[in-house]
């Protein structure tokens, strides 16, 4: 029989604040999210001392607003789920030593949750994606497949053997002083442009499942410079009011990652055809055109496709606190020894 109660998710492992209530029998009750990007547009990238000051000066705002959006207070609270790996360190620790305090003083449980783990399992927040499936995790800080068996209960597939997908996109919007984070940013400018593949930039196809993004974003730069749109000696990006080739890098960039994904996941799914679903998370799963291209990929092949709605595709503390809840459910809590980053 599952047990009832209320878990408390904390999610601060890079630049956004989250907090999440979860009851394991009326399911999600709140999830606050602050994001620091106005924090870090200005230097074009997440800028570690910024996030984990702004950690430390947000968490408390935000665990309270959580729990009075799920009008509960901290007594009702069982268990206490927070983010302590992978991600940035002094963001990490804020998370980390505000739960171990709330845990010794309240006597709360203790589970410190993977933060990739919670990716993997955000579309049951909203959906139940049947096991097994495929998940393809996609943001700045990892890209990665994983073949998903059960709660908990997944293998690593293959991941980036150099930049992640979304930093492909950060990196590369910043090539053309477009803005931070790049993402979003290009995935308007490529509709203007159709998502036409103008370009064809190279689709690096690494060994089996793994990725690389770093040679597409050079590879870019070479086309730019070849195009008399760069000049590498000053670095300067020389065609700010070519709106044409800017639209155009963008929505060629758009068709060619697509592509890669939906290889890799055909690749995924050739050696486990059993995979009855394939599920797509993270910040880039944001992105509708990926998104779209990729459900009628899966789809033809008479599988299911699952990715989360915006809010729990970026970082969140939902997911964090639906892992917490099924890892209570198992008995899986942390001890005092609870460290981050490992
Ligand atoms: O999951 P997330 O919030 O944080 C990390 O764990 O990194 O993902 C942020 C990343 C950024 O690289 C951002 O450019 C990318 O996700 N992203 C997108 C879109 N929205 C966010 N990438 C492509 N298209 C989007 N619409
Ligand atoms: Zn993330």
């Amino acid at each position: 029989m599952e047990q009832s109660y209320i878990t408390l998710g904390i999610e601060t492992s890079c630049d956004e604040t989250a907090a999440a209530v979860y009851s394991s029998t009326q399911k999600l009750l709140s999830s606050i999210t602050y994001s620091q990007i106005a924090l870090h547009k200005k230097q074009g990238g997440v800028v570690p001392e910024i996030a984990s000051r702004a950690q430390l000066e947000k968490i408390n705002e935000i665990l309270s607003q959580a729990l009075a959006q799920a009008h509960v207070s901290l007594a009702d609270v069982a268990v206490i789920a927070v983010t302590h790996k992978p991600g940035l360190p002094g963001s990490l620790l804020v998370g980390v030593c505000f739960a171990k305090a709330a845990v010794w003083s309240l006597g709360k449980k203790l589970i410190g949750i993977d933060h990739l783990e919670g990716h993997i399992f955000s579309p049951f927040l909203e959906n139940t994606p049947e096991f097994p499936h495929i998940c393809l995790s996609a943001s700045g800080g990892h890209t990665a497949l994983y073949y998903v068996e059960d709660f908990g209960k997944y293998t690593l597939l293959g991941h980036t053997i150099d930049d992640a997908a979304g930093e492909a996109f950060d990196k590369i919007a910043k090539l053309m002083n477009l803005g931070y984070p790049g993402g979003p940013i290009m995935e308007i400018l490529a509709q203007k442009a159709h998502f036409i593949d103008y370009f064809r930039y190279p689709r690096a196809h690494t060994q089996g499942l793994d990725f690389s993004f770093s040679g597409l974003k050079t590879a870019i730069l070479y086309d730019l410079v070849k195009r008399n749109a760069y000049d590498l000696k000053t670095k300067q990006f020389l065609s700010s009011d070519n709106q044409e080739l800017i639209m155009q890098v963008a929505s060629s960039l758009h068709v060619c990652v697509a592509d890669i994904f939906a290889h890799k996941i055909k690749s995924a799914l050739a050696v486990y055809p059993q995979a009855k679903a394939v599920t797509f998370v993270g910040g880039v799963a944001c992105n509708q055109y990926i998104t779209s291209a990729l459900k009628k990929m899966v789809q033809a092949t008479g599988r299911s496709f699952y990715f989360p709605s915006k809010e729990y595709c970026t970082d969140n503390a939902a997911m964090i606190a639906f892992v917490g809840n099924y890892k209570a459910q198992q008995e899986k809590y942390s001890d005092w020894t609870l460290d981050i980053l490992r």
